[in-house]
């Protein structure tokens, strides 16, 4: 099923790349007509599915003059290889993004929103008129026919010569309903456009490396559906939302939500209908902050591990249940992307026969624990704290049911009604036992995946990486053997500091004070407990009082002797 065999083979030497690189650029000069592959390409391939004869061009030479489309550009993936795309290959025809109305905002609003902030600085410096490239389409993509009108719908079947589909729903809570409409039907709307798009050269579909959490290890293949998706999306017709709810846990079966149960069926849709189309599947695992680009710790939102570790910042995550031995397969979002476009650019010039899956995961090369997680977020948040944290980072991570509900009771639920008290008698309104609720539920979403490890093979992956030119493996890396994860993490939890939460670094001095002060308070209300403790039991009871006492003169007569036998060394 997984095409690991690539059709043909890479041509090697310098003496093969040189002088056709130089062919290659002079075609570039002319800029194709919209809607048709490059000069290159087509000398390349012979615009067949099995080439004789392999001309391999550079990354940014193969996307040279085509015509991209792209779904879920106003997602956190999305919007990354938006920007990577134009920054890294600057001759790019035009790249079409499909985004629907959003919170009052019209898709060509959102967008201009989008490469107005931060990660597009650099582009915007490199390229001021980077813009024109980009094309708004309105589009929701679970509306019949993508809700496109018949002219854009002709436009884009006469002109897209490769698409990346990134939208999806990653809310691990979905319902079964939701998730299935847009993370199959629409995948499968899109593969029924892109079978009718006459240049087309290559579609990659994003999932994720857990579609098949529910085994251990993990091929680079598309594995049997756990359902028909056909059958699945008929039932659904006629069934109401009571209904389906009832039946969801006994259809996602061993897997642990709707989304992961909703994106293998999209593989399987993408293996079967897009078996006529050049198409290759890629699975990253948990994506978080950039690693290099557009600059490190690049981040903009709360979701997975980024929400966790900014509760851990702000001291409201105390403990969470987790295996501290477990992998903690981190990727970050700049190495997913540079795979995404390299994969693109591979089964554009390759044409492999068979559908190519990526395991886009880090535990297998460089695998990192949640432990080590545990200890870097801490220690960064110690150095770097978050502004108006409400108690000092620190985080008991266990597998320990009864520990975890200990920790609970003690650390999350006491300290956060004993303020919402303090809330109350100051005239304001509680609102602790809210947010930790929330964190609650969150956390009970994501313990399946930081209590678990798998093996994911990762064999594409490293000979993807192998093809690439010495060039294009320093544009688009995604080795991450080099990644080292102690930079990382303080890289990521600044960016969470500086771009999720829009913190000045000017406030640090600040921040620091305040979690001197936590500490101060800490200290005295330990004491105050120390004494309460006292008065309550040692000073009523006489057994306590003798416990006491023997326990004093117990580490007296240990002291006394340390100090008798450190004398006599003298
Ligand atoms: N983030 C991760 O950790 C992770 C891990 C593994 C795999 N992945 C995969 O990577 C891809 C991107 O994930 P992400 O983290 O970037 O997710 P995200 O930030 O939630 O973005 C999802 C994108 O899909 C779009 N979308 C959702 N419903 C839509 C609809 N009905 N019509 C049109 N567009 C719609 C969203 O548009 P709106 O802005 O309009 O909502 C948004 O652009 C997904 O396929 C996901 O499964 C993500």
């Amino acid at each position: 099923m997984g095409g690991r065999e690539p059709r043909a083979q890479r041509p090697t030497g310098a003496a093969l790349l040189g002088p056709l690189r130089g062919a290659a650029q002079s075609a570039g000069e002319r800029w194709p007509a919209p809607g048709h592959a490059s000069g290159k390409q087509r000398r390349g391939l012979g615009g067949g599915r099995r080439p004789q004869q392999v001309i391999m061009v550079s990354i940014p030479e193969y996307y040279e003059g085509k015509n991209v489309l792209l779904t879920g550009a106003t997602g956190f993936m999305g919007k990354v290889l938006l920007e990577k795309l134009l920054r890294s290959c600057p001759k790019v025809q035009a790249v079409y993004v499909l985004v629907r109305h959003k919170s009052g905002q019209t898709p060509e609003a959102r967008i201009q929103e989008i490469t107005s902030c931060k990660l597009f600085d650099r582009l915007r410096e490199e390229q001021p008129d980077f813009k024109e490239k980009i094309i708004v389409i309105t589009s929701e993509l679970t509306q019949p026919e993508l809700d496109l009108s018949s002219p854009i719908k002709q436009k884009l079947i006469d002109c897209i010569n490769i698409i990346f589909h990134c939208a999806a729903t990653v809310r691990f809570n979905e319902t079964l309903r939701d998730a299935v409409q847009l993370n199959v039907l629409s995948t499968k709307q899109l593969l029924s456009l892109a079978h009718q798009m006459t240049n087309l050269e290559v579609f990659i579909h994003v999932s994720t490396a857990y579609a098949y959490c529910n085994r251990k290890h993990i091929e680079e293949i598309v594995y049997p559906p756990p359902v028909d998706p056909k059958k699945l999306m008929d039932s659904l017709e006629w069934m109401d939302d009571g209904l389906v709810n009832d039946i969801t846990p006994k259809l996602i079966g061993d897997r642990p939500n709707t989304y992961t149960y909703t994106k293998a069926l999209a593989e399987y849709v993408v293996q079967q209908e897009g078996a006529k189309l050049n198409t290759a599947i890629i699975r990253p695992s948990i994506v978080g902050a950039s690693w290099k680009e557009p600059f490190p710790g690049w981040i903009d939102n709360f979701n997975g591990p980024s929400g966790l570790f900014i509760a851990a910042g702000k001291g409201i995550l105390r403990t969470m249940r987790a295996t501290n031995g477990a992998v903690a397969d981190l990727v970050p979002v700049d190495v997913v992307v540079n795979m995404t476009l390299a994969a693109a650019w591979y089964s554009g010039v390759n044409r492999p026969r068979n559908i190519m899956v990526y395991n886009c995961t880090t535990g297998g090369t460089n695998p990192f624990h949640w432990s080590e997680v545990e200890y870097h977020v801490i220690s960064t948040f110690k150095r770097n704290p978050l502004e108006q944290a409400f108690r000092r980072p620190n985080v008991n991570l266990t597998s320990n049911h009864l520990l975890y509900h200990y920790w609970i009771a003690v650390s999350h639920k006491a300290p956060a009604f004993l303020y919402d008290i303090y809330l109350r008698i100051t005239g304001r309104s509680p609102r602790m036992m809210k947010t930790i609720s929330r964190l609650h539920k969150a956390m009970m979403l994501l313990e399946y995946f930081t209590s678990n490890s798998w093996i994911w093979n990762t064999e594409n992956m490293t000979m993807l990486m192998n093809q690439l030119t010495p060039e294009d493996k320093k544009t688009f890396n995604f080795d991450v053997r080099q990644l080292h994860w102690a930079e990382y993490m303080e890289n990521y939890c600044m960016g969470t500091k500086k771009y999720v939460l829009n913190e000045e670094m000017s406030g640090l001095p600040a921040a620091r004070k305040h979690l001197n002060k936590l500490r101060n308070i800490r200290y005295g209300f330990n004491t105050i407990l120390v004494i309460l403790i006292w008065r309550i039991f040692i000073a009523r009871s006489q057994m306590a009082r003798n416990i006491w006492y023997f326990v004093v003169s117990l580490c007296y007569k240990f002291l006394s002797y340390f100090r008798a036998s450190s004398t006599m060394r003298y």
